[in-house]
């Protein structure tokens, strides 16, 4: 496994409609593995493939990384989750959450979702499962498969607090090159 070098927006792969995975193959899930090792070193709890320069419909997911490492002998070690082609097939409710994105550092801000949501997708062996999410999972997978559209969180802000947005992560950005990026605090990011 590899850990791979994560798009910064401004760019033009972040704001591409990804194309379908035909077959998951073996590439395909190297792609899906060094995916999954670039969320946790970065450290994330979402990645999208167009996070990492791939215009392909695959995002992984975890919420709770590293939990249960003390718990009892036998607990998962987190809660990874790959979804291959997602689709939101059912939506309800909304629910506001302060989002972060590993290609935009530095800059959180409120995004107002669908509440629940319930995803088809293919998993890492290529079948196709349902799941339904609610709280941080539905975010999270709302932010990943806009991703997998073109969208980033700043697209659903208001024109007045995309500006400020805006400004806030120029500088943010400025400052962590200024800096490297090894004390970046980027736990909660997708
Ligand atoms: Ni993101």
């Amino acid at each position: 496994m590899a850990v791979m070098e994560i798009v910064l927006y401004p760019d033009e792969r972040l704001e591409t409609k990804c194309e379908p995975v035909d077959v998951v193959d073996d590439e395909i899930r190297k792609l899906v593995d060094d995916m999954v090792e670039t969320m946790y070193d970065a450290p994330g709890i979402g990645l999208a493939a167009p996070q990492v320069g791939v215009l392909k419909r695959i995002t992984v997911i975890d919420v709770r990384p590293g939990e249960g490492e003390e718990g009892e002998e036998g607990a998962a070690v987190n809660d990874l989750r790959v979804f291959i082609n997602p689709e939101i097939i059912e939506r309800e409710g909304t629910i506001v959450w302060e989002e972060g994105c590993l290609s935009i550092p530095g800059v959180y801000e409120k995004v107002k979702r669908s509440a629940r949501v319930k995803v088809r997708a293919l998993d890492r062996d290529g079948n196709p499962f349902e799941l339904e999410a609610d709280e941080l999972l539905a975010v999270c997978l709302q932010h990943e498969i806009d991703h997998l559209d073109g969208v980033v969180f700043f697209d659903h802000l208001s024109h007045l607090k995309r500006r400020l947005a805006l400004k806030k992560y120029k500088k943010a950005l400025a400052k962590l090159l200024e800096e490297g990026d090894d004390d970046e605090d980027t736990e909660g990011d997708a």
